[in-house]
């Protein structure tokens, strides 16, 4: 790796076997804009500069731990969401594009409500980018208190004023005292019996505690979030879900079991049945 136009070739020669050809190219790309700055553009302009010592050696651990399934925004420490860099590492979920679809739905509805509450903040990428793009007063929970410190971190890093609490769902407590007028929730929602179908760089780097449910309850979520929500949502309260596409319809039910009206369910872009919206009233 002489110059930077044999980053390219380094990435499908040596990981090709884990990534598609297409993506060991992004993956390059990714990694020459962190290092050097440039994008493809860039690239594409200054393709025969010179890599120095340092920058190659930089290269090639990134590339030893591709080689060991782990995702480049961990390798990296940073993931984007709506355009906005999170600070990410093993202890939180890596932000999703479905979810930012989740998060567009809201932000379109929620132009008159003051107050949200983020049940399963992870690295806080939801609550943080509704900060930045709505007025109001916003707070979020996790039972993981490494997730919290990645979540408190971003608000910094986005000069945000997110209240984070350290709260089990499935417990009885109540921190709250006062009502919350949107209520959103992106809970783990994959059961075991799914772990085959998730790739290896998921199984083996991000956590299971944000991402499994068991087979025998895998609305336990869902059913806590909806209870807990009838007495922290005010009157006409949002409650905002993403969920397993397997399940949109039990999690209707639920809503309708416990009076929640208006519910909707939508598809994400792929089609798949990914996010409820239910009122309170
Ligand atoms: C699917 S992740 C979502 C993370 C983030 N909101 C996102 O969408 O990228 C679920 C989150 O729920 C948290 N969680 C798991 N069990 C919980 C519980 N009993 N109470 C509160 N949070 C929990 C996990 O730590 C994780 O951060």
């Amino acid at each position: 790796m002489q110059i930077l136009y044999n980053i390219i070739d380094f990435f499908k020669r040596e990981i090709s076997h884990i990534y598609d050809l297409k993506e060991c190219e992004s993956l390059a790309y990714i990694v020459i804009d962190k290092i050097f700055g440039y994008n493809k553009s860039d690239f594409i302009l200054r393709s025969n500069e010179t890599i120095n010592e340092s920058q190659r050696k930089i290269i090639i651990n990134i590339v030893k731990n591709l080689k060991k399934n782990v995702p480049i925004q961990y390798i990296l420490e940073e993931a984007y969401f709506f355009d906005l860099n999170f600070f990410v590492n093993s202890s939180v979920l890596i932000p999703r594009p479905e979810t930012e679809e989740l998060v567009s739905w809201i932000i379109n509805e929620s132009k008159q409500k003051n107050s949200f509450l983020d049940i399963g903040t992870g690295s806080g990428c939801l609550i943080i980018t509704l900060n930045k793009l709505l007025k109001g007063s916003f707070s979020a929970i996790d039972v993981c208190s490494n997730a919290l410190d990645i979540a408190k971190i971003n608000n910094k890093k986005h000069n945000t004023e997110v209240s984070f609490y350290q709260m089990d769902i499935l417990k009885k407590e109540n921190i709250f005292k006062d009502k919350f007028d949107v209520i959103l929730s992106n809970p783990p929602y994959v059961t075991n019996s799914e772990k085959k179908f998730i790739k290896k760089n998921v199984i083996d780097h991000e956590p299971h505690i944000a991402l499994f449910v068991s087979d025998r309850d895998p609305l336990i979520f869902y059913r806590s979030i909806i209870k807990r929500s009838k007495d922290l949502l005010s009157n006409e309260g949002c409650l905002y879900f993403e969920i397993n596409e397997r399940f949109g319809l039990d999690i209707i039910q639920l809503l309708n079991n416990e009076g929640f009206v208006n519910i909707k369910l939508k598809k994400d872009i792929n089609g798949k049945d990914r996010m409820i919206k239910a009122v309170f009233k």
